[in-house]
């Protein structure tokens, strides 16, 4: 099984790619978490949309969720919602929108996210439901994953020191996995 997860973050320090990059690490056997980046993916433009197409950053992360078995959103939150940068990565892979339901429809997607705060990304997550529900994905509500006060859950170098919140990660990604081989009839 093939899963690809996106970390919303730009940031070298991010504590969501760190978490997308743990999750690598404990995904069960027979599951392959290949982690993205939005890294190049420019401000969505019409303008520039029409005249030069689809920038190729954008076209690589979209063959890459169509390639995939399941699509897992490593979402920060801001101001008790989606960050702007990860908004605009998927809204650019929506176009042209003939190719949604190619990218999005009927696709496995799963959310999480890290923060310093009290609440790990809690309003975000809720923030991309309306998101995921306009592009037809299937969403999987079997696990929930809000990691909070981020900044003591992992050491200098984004590994996980948290035993808790390292089990808890490889219980959400075990279970999305189960879910996805279950729309699959496997
Ligand atoms: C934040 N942060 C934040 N955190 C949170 O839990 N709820 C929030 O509403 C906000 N709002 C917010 C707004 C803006 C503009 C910034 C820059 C930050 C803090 C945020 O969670 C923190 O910067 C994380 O470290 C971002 O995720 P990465 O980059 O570590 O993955």
């Amino acid at each position: 099984m093939k899963l690809v997860g996106i970390s919303g973050s730009l940031r070298k320090g991010s504590f969501n790619t760190a978490l997308l990059h743990a999750a690598v690490g404990l995904a069960p056997e027979g599951v392959d978490l290949i982690a993205a980046t939005i890294h190049g993916v420019p401000l969505y433009d019409a303008d520039v949309e029409t005249a030069d197409g689809i920038p190729a950053k954008v076209q690589e992360l979209k063959e890459l969720v169509a390639g995939a078995d399941g699509l897992i959103l490593f979402t920060p939150e801001y101001n008790n919602s989606i960050p702007g940068v990860f908004k605009n990565a998927i809204d650019w892979m929506t176009r042209p929108s003939a190719d949604i339901a190619r990218i999005f429809g009927a696709r496995p997607v799963a959310v999480l996210g890290a923060s310093p705060g009290n609440f790990g990304t809690i309003l975000s997550q809720s923030a991309w439901l309306p998101v995921l529900r306009t592009l037809g994905t299937d969403p999987w509500f079997g696990g929930r994953l809000m990691v909070s006060r981020a900044g003591m859950v992992f050491d200098a170098d984004g590994r996980i020191t948290d035993e808790k919140v390292s089990r808890n990660l490889a219980a959400f990604i075990d279970g999305f996995a189960s879910f996805v081989a279950s729309r699959q009839g496997r």
